[in-house]
């Protein structure tokens, strides 16, 4: 596990060379953001405290993820599971989605970048549903960089909605079963259209996936980080970018002599 601070430089990873500047990034880089309730209760603040600090997190790493050349950002905002909180951080929350849709879609039109949800919006407030769609559609120009943000996500939950999606066009005479393969269950989930993510990466010391892109992440490199997301900054990101780029991915083959 890495538990890099932002004050560590790029040489002081272990068994990184130093001096790892053309680095390649990874096309989509996904991430748990957790710890903010901690950082917040370890400095005597109310967990909302924690998501508010973990909003500037959002701002930095967005902006250092399309500076790195980073083409898919995925943040897991809002989980279904999170519905379980204490009823005044869920309002908080929702009053922080709202904020945040409100306020950031100029900036992100303004650095070209698009956002897109995946997860089940019909759960959502009314209101933050229309944001959702409206903050969709005014920066659907962008072609720097896509953030996907994951709002009342689950992914088995995701997973079996395409399950019963394809069953009934199976029924209808749609399609034959031999033709729900790979590609069509993909096709059927909310991140349809968007690569797999090619790192995981997960704040807090906490090593597990909690139902986040279950059947996108066969393949993905992870990558779990010792901070709180709330002191996640631009040097982070670039830390395990660095780190990203030493793992060697076979994809189930064997690595190609040069
Ligand atoms: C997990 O930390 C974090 C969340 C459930 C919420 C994340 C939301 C934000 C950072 C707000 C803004 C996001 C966007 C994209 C607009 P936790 O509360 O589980 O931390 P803990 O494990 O220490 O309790």
């Amino acid at each position: 596990m890495l538990g890099f601070s932002s004050k560590q430089n790029a040489s002081s990873v272990e068994g990184i060379p130093e001096g790892a500047d053309d680095l390649t990034p990874p096309a989509h880089v996904a991430i748990i953001m957790d710890g903010n309730g901690r950082w917040a209760q370890s400095r005597g603040l109310p967990r909302i405290a924690g998501h508010k600090r973990g909003l500037n997190s959002v701002r930095k790493v967005t902006r250092e993820a399309k500076a790195l050349g980073i083409r898919y950002l995925t943040l897991f905002a809002f989980s279904t599971e999170n519905w379980l909180r204490p009823r005044e951080e869920v309002h908080g929350l929702m009053d922080l989605f709202r904020f945040y849709m409100r306020r950031e879609c100029k900036t992100l039109v303004a650095e070209g970048v698009r956002i897109r949800f995946i997860g089940d919006p019909s759960q959502m407030p009314k209101d933050i549903q229309d944001l959702m769609v409206e903050a969709e559609a005014l920066t659907s120009d962008g072609d720097t960089m896509t953030l996907v943000v994951a709002l009342n996500y689950g992914s088995r939950a995701e997973i079996t909605r395409a399950a019963a999606r394809l069953s009934q066009k199976v029924a209808n005479g749609e399609i034959e079963p031999a033709d729900v393969t790979e590609e069509a269950i993909s096709a059927e989930l909310t991140t349809s259209g968007i690569p797999d993510p090619d790192l995981i990466l997960r704040t807090s010391g906490e090593q597990r996936l909690s139902n986040f892109l279950l059947w996108q992440a066969a393949y993905t490199e992870f990558l779990f980080v010792d901070c709180h997301w709330p002191e996640f900054d631009e040097e982070s990101l670039r830390q395990s970018v660095i780190a990203y780029n030493t793992r060697d991915r076979r994809f189930g083959g064997v690595r190609q002599k040069a």
